[in-house]
Parts: C-alpha cells; sequence; structure tokens
C-alpha cells in the first residue's frame, strides 16, 4: 500500500507566526475590574447610533433599495456609495473601492502593491497590525522615524541615496496610531516627490483624520489625493464603529479594475445592507455634526487623562500633544523595569500598549520601552482617572 504524504496548511497557513506584543490577548489582563487603557474602539455614546437606526427606517421597503442591498453588489461596492466617499474625500470615485473595514484595505494595498522578494518601509514606531498584513507577502522592512511632524522624509532619502528601492512606504499620516502625530504638508509633498523619483507606492492608512479635537474639518491630504503613486486606505470603524466593518481604498484610476478583480477573489464584496446604511448616513445632514460632537468629546477625555497623569507622574512623564484621533503616547523619562511595570500595573487592574510593541524591527524596540500607548477613546472619565492613579501607584512601586 503506497502512502501519501498529506499537508492540511499551505506554505502561508503554515507560516502566520503567533501574536507577539500588540493583539496577543494572553499578555493583557481583561477582567471586569481592569481599567484598560490599550483598546482602539471609539466610545459607544458618541457612535451615531440614531443615524443608523434612521437610516434602517425604509431599507427594506424603499422600493429603490429593498430589493439592491440584499442582492450582490458588484466587487468595488455600489456606485451610490462609492460616490458619496469620492465627494466627502474629494477624489473620482472610480478610483474607489469599498472594502470590509480598513483591515481589508491593508490586505488588498499590500497584495496589489508588492511581489515576494520586495522591500517595504514602514513607521518606526508602527502600527503594528500592518506588519501582521505583511505576513500575507514574504517582504523585506525597512523602517523611517516618525517624529513630531510624522514619518521623517530626511531620513527616507538617506535611506533612498544609500540604494534603498522599497516597493511601497507605508505611513499613518494624521493622529498617528501609536504616537498620534500628524504627517505636516511639506512632508507630505515631500513624500509624493520622493515617490515619484524612486518610484515607489506611498501606502496611506489614514483611518483616524475626521477625529479633530478642533472641530474643523480636517486638513487636506491633496498631495496624496492627486498623485497615483499612492493607495488611500480609509475606515469607517473610527467614525460610525468598529462593528461597521466598512472601509474603502482610493487607489491609482487605471488600477482600479484589477484592484476590483483582487477584491472579487478574496471575499466577492461588501454587504450591500452595511453599504447602503452608510451611504444613507455619510450623505445625510446628521453625519459631519457627529463628528464634530465626537471630536470636542475626545478632546475632553484626553485633557483628563493628561491631568490625571500629570498628579501621578508630575514632570517625569510627557507627551507631544494630541489634536486628534485616540491615543496618547506618553513616555517616562526615566529608565525603570519597564516589564516590572507592565506586571504590576496589570497586578493593580490597569493596562496598556507596551511602547516597544510598536516596534518596527525587534531590533528598534528598546529606545521604545519607556513609551506607553494609552487610549482614551473608550473609556469614561471615571474610568480613565482611575486608571492613571493604578499605573502611578504601579511606578512609585517598582522605582
Ligand atoms: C492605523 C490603523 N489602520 C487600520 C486600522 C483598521 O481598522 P478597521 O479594520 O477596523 O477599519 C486601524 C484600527 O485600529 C488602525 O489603527
Amino acid at each position: 500500500m503506497t502512502t501519501t504524504t498529506y499537508d492540511a496548511a499551505s506554505r502561508l497557513l503554515a507560516s502566520i507566526p503567533d501574536r507577539r506584543g500588540f493583539g496577543d490577548a494572553t499578555l493583557i489582563r481583561q477582567d471586569a475590574e481592569t481599567v484598560n487603557l490599550g483598546g482602539g474602539n471609539p466610545d459607544r455614546e458618541l457612535l451615531p447610533a440614531e443615524l443608523f437606526d434612521r437610516a434602517t427606517e425604509d431599507l427594506f421597503t424603499d422600493p429603490g433599495t429593498a430589493t439592491t442591498v440584499l442582492h450582490y453588489s458588484g466587487a468595488a461596492g455600489f456606485d451610490g456609495l462609492r460616490e458619496a466617499i469620492g465627494a466627502h474625500e474629494g477624489i473620482d470615485p472610480a478610483r474607489v473601492i469599498v472594502t470590509t473595514g480598513g483591515a481589508q484595505g491593508m490586505a488588498l494595498a499590500v497584495l496589489g502593491s508588492l511581489d515576494d522578494g520586495d522591500t517595504v518601509v514602514v513607521d518606526n514606531p508602527v502600527y503594528p497590525l500592518f506588519l501582521r498584513t505583511l505576513d500575507l507577502v514574504n517582504v523585506h522592512v525597512e523602517s523611517v522615524p516618525v517624529d513630531v511632524d510624522g514619518i521623517d522624509p530626511d531620513a527616507l532619502e538617506a535611506k533612498l541615496r544609500a540604494g534603498l528601492r522599497p516597493r511601497a512606504v507605508y505611513t499613518v499620516p494624521t493622529f498617528h496610531n501609536p504616537s498620534g502625530v500628524s504627517l505636516s504638508a511639506e512632508r507630505e509633498a515631500r513624500l509624493v516627490q520622493l515617490a515619484e523619483q524612486y518610484g515607489f507606492t506611498i501606502l496611506v492608512d489614514d483611518p483616524y483624520r475626521e477625529i479633530t479635537f478642533s472641530g474643523e474639518r480636517p486638513r487636506s491630504r491633496r498631495a496624496f489625493t492627486d498623485t497615483d503613486r499612492a493607495v488611500l486606505i480609509g475606515s469607517f470603524s473610527k467614525t460610525l464603529g468598529t462593528g461597521t466593518r466598512l472601509g474603502w481604498i482610493g487607489v491609482p484610476p487605471e488600477q482600479a479594475a484589477r484592484y476590483a478583480k483582487l477584491r472579487n477573489r478574496l471575499d466577492g464584496q461588501s454587504s450591500g445592507i452595511v453599504q447602503e446604511l452608510v451611504r444613507r448616513i455619510i450623505t445625510g445632514p446628521g453625519y459631519v455634526p457627529s463628528l464634530v460632537k465626537a471630536g470636542a468629546r475626545y478632546r475632553q477625555k484626553a485633557e483628563l487623562l493628561k491631568g490625571a497623569l500629570r498628579d501621578q507622574f508630575g514632570e517625569r512623564i510627557d507627551w507631544v500633544e494630541p489634536e486628534g484621533g485616540f491615543f496618547l503616547w506618553a513616555r517616562l523619562d526615566e529608565d525603570v523595569d519597564f516589564d516590572a511595570l507592565f506586571a504590576e500595573a496589570q497586578r493593580r487592574g490597569v493596562t496598556y500598549q507596551r511602547g516597544d510593541w510598536f516596534a518596527a524591527h525587534p531590533d528598534l524596540a528598546a529606545p521604545l520601552r519607556n513609551a506607553f500607548r494609552l487610549s482614551y477613546c473608550e473609556l469614561d472619565e471615571a474610568s480613565l482617572r482611575l486608571g492613571a492613579d493604578r499605573l502611578g501607584a504601579a511606578w512609585r512601586e517598582i522605582r
């Protein structure tokens, strides 16, 4: 009798690494008493549930939508939603592919712009789940520092001049995850100029742009929206709720049909029901006011968290002032045992995302150990204060 070897897992499936650090639920204490400063969910109170309610009203009785929302929408999404996103973002709707959240947008951007063996440059610190998306392809990862004005084009240019030839550069330009900073307009233009000169694609992941503390409409990203060297990645998770699972990518016009085909091969299309709900909401009068209200409230919560940290840590802690988004990237200016601090904090009932979990490469982790990504987005004021108090107590304990 001959035996045939049987490999149930493909090479890709077998090689997907376990989560380490960020997103590894086994490292984070999650009981009802723990104050979780580590999350990225919007505040439930600020999600415009009433807009969903209204948008649902005649969804299944209006003859214009009743049948269409229950049918296939086409891989790129409903035209009406693509037009609404195009109008909101100031881009040609023909470039818009509706996705199942920013996560799928990142996956499509990676699969559509990188081949095995390519080099990709990412932010440092970086949104770690982008690195996980890179597990889909076999690429070499380089990084460029992010400072107070976002990813540093001088540092990128130095690497390019030294011979680095990335196929793509990934950055979160507005209210950066984790560091909260925003890319200046000047740097944005320089990145595009470098992309043109050295021939790479910029993967622009911008899910926090609408969450501005000032209530002003977000700064435009004209250099990114007007070039065919960028793939824009958007999401409604932070404004309409992570459970919405709707996002979009803006791709170069000549590649839109191919991206739609790629997306079709993965999951066909996004839910027609959700697409129509989101179209109704973002074209309705309540959407922008809901963003303004949320931004103002997140500002209050950020202020409270900063004050509570100041009370606990005095001048030993600092941060770049956030102007929007969900996170305070706080840094301690003294060297303590950060493993012990994390353990003690969790023992005392507070958890957070450790700075070193955002390193683009393990070699870059050490300088990030004194950083904490603290989320003010989801928790109420009392919990934020309690979290800061417990963190301060843990710090005093292990000093
Ligand atoms: C920088 C960044 N990109 C993309 C995403 C993806 O979010 P989603 O898949 O919920 O749209 C997130 C969510 O936290 C994020 O912070």
